[in-house]
């Protein structure tokens, strides 16, 4: 199996040497060469990465988290730079900083990379080919939880600067990596770090790779995402599970009643019912329309891929276009009455169901908590109460895919991957940037990594050695090229 990734990866890097910079080719090649030496290595600690079950919604996993980020924190000494952990209120962030040339002569450009070591949890897991953080390898991916969402994505760019170092080729701008560890459950601590340290972390830009890629030979820089609201409804019925027998018929059945309410909430066309919920969505430009359509998957793919008899989403749009630039409201679990083995007849006291709505430019989670409630209380029978109580947020994120620094990152992109790359929006939310914007003033480069398949909060998560390699080929030259362009 090792012979065969040999010689897969020979493939990659002499593809590679089609792309590389005449300019300043000897010392780049140094670095490129480097990564070339080492992935064997790189495999293995991305693979000891992944085996920390650093799940931050589940309490039991504190000591994990822990554990995971002190392991980052010793990589990243090993690379070179120097990092420590800083505690927060929830779980610790891992910062780590580039050596900082004692005489730089003029300003040096300063970059944040953003990642994080936390991951979503792992259930159900009989539906896991092999255990979630026993990695294991097949062809060339590797299968694990938090392999691509973002474990092998942020251990990518550690490496690129890893490369730097250690060949001791001078790297033209400063770098800070920040690795935190709950973005999974919306990143609470994190901004009140930005506020506190924002003089240390004061930067040209952030750089994240944790979105997506269409294919692995399309390349991408996403320039939008989407924004969440999370919350949680429940419904009380009776004052305990009663026999459905005796008083069966007598009372509302509070799973019922949820289903029912829940129901209301999206229409027959796919648009959701809720009075006001789509005043501030930014219509899609034709601009854009048309670039989503350049995607390079059809539909039917894209149904076979997720395992669906049929598409179903707004009408009027693409599923591209529905799945990153129009807002949905999604029920993300219910609970309610027995689950057990064989059956139990009841009529269950009380039903919940945990709910996220995907917001897209300019839509503010706040408002859209607001109208959500107010229909849900309108709209709740009498024979039942309901609670509802309002989780995490994230503002949708839009950046400029013009500026000279997306076009480096864009540069940079076709260096590593040897194609045009695209521009494109996505639909998952990264709750921090906006913040960064907000308290930092900078924009983030969105340069995803993950593939449509790699499984991301599913069972058998995955990540693709290639695109592993390619993002670390990728993470090393783009410090030369957002660097020159601001020098421009
Ligand atoms: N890596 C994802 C975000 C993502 C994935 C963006 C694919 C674009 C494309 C991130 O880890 C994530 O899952 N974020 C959560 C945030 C939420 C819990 C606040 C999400 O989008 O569900
Ligand atoms: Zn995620």
């Amino acid at each position: 199996m090792f012979l065969l990734l040999r010689k897969e990866r020979e493939t990659i890097w002499n593809c590679f040497a089609f792309h590389q910079f005449p300019v300043k080719k000897l010392r780049m090649q140094a670095v490129f060469d480097y990564l070339k030496a080492n992935q064997d290595r790189f495999l293995d600690e991305l693979c000891q990465y992944v085996r920390f079950p650093s799940v931050s919604a589940q309490p039991q996993h504190r000591a994990d988290m822990i554990a995971c980020a002190e392991w980052v924190v010793a990589r990243c000494w090993d690379a070179g730079l120097t990092a420590e952990l800083r505690a927060t209120e929830g779980n610790p962030i891992v910062l780590a900083r580039t050596p900082r040339p004692s005489n730089p002569g003029k300003k040096r450009p300063h970059f944040l990379i953003y990642g994080h070591y936390d991951v979503q949890p792992p259930e159900p897991f009989e539906l896991w080919k092999s255990p979630p953080f026993e990695p294991r390898i097949e062809g060339r991916s590797l299968f694990g939880r938090g392999a691509s969402d973002n474990k092998g994505q942020n251990l990518a760019h550690l490496k690129a600067i890893e490369a730097y170092l250690k060949t001791g080729t001078e790297l033209p701008c400063d770098l800070t990596l920040l690795i935190e560890g709950e973005e999974e459950v919306g990143s609470s601590s994190l901004a009140g770090f930005l506020q506190k340290h924002r003089d240390e972390l004061r930067c040209d830009a952030v750089v994240v790779s944790d979105t997506g890629m269409p294919a692995p030979d399309c390349p991408a820089l996403t320039y939008a995402l989407r924004g969440i609201a999370a919350f949680e409804v429940t419904l009380r019925g009776p004052a305990r599970d009663l026999h459905s027998g005796i008083f069966g018929g007598t009372v509302d059945n509070p799973a019922m009643a949820l289903c029912q309410l829940l129901a209301k909430m999206r229409d027959r066309n796919g648009r959701v019912a809720i009075p006001g919920f789509y005043d501030d969505v930014r219509p899609l430009s034709a601009f854009e329309r048309k670039q989503l359509a350049r995607l390079p998957v059809s539909e039917k793919q894209y149904r076979q891929m997720l395992g669906v008899p049929r598409l179903f989403g707004e009408k009027g749009y693409t599923p591209f276009e529905q799945r990153s630039a129009r807002p949905t409201f999604e029920i993300n679990g219910l609970t309610s009455g027995y689950q057990g083995e064989g059956s139990k007849t009841i009529v269950p006291a009380w039903a919940r169901a945990k709910i996220t709505t995907r917001l897209v430019p300019d839509q503010k989670p706040a408002k859209i908590i607001k109208l959500v409630t107010r229909h849900l209380k309108k709209l709740c029978p009498p024979t039942v109460r309901i609670e509802i109580e309002a989780g995490h947020g994230a503002d949708p994120y839009l950046v400029s895919p013009t500026s000279p620094q997306a076009q480096a990152a864009l540069r940079a992109l076709k260096t590593a991957f040897g194609r045009e790359p695209i521009l494109m929006r996505e639909g998952g939310s990264i709750p921090i940037v906006n913040d960064f914007k907000r308290i930092l003033g900078v924009d983030t480069l969105l340069l995803g990594l993950a593939l449509p398949d790699d499984n991301a909060h599913s069972p058998n998560e995955k990540f693709s050695l290639d695109c592993f390699e390619k993002g670390q080929l990728m993470a090393a030259a783009l410090w030369k090229e957002l660097a020159t362009s601001h020098e421009k």
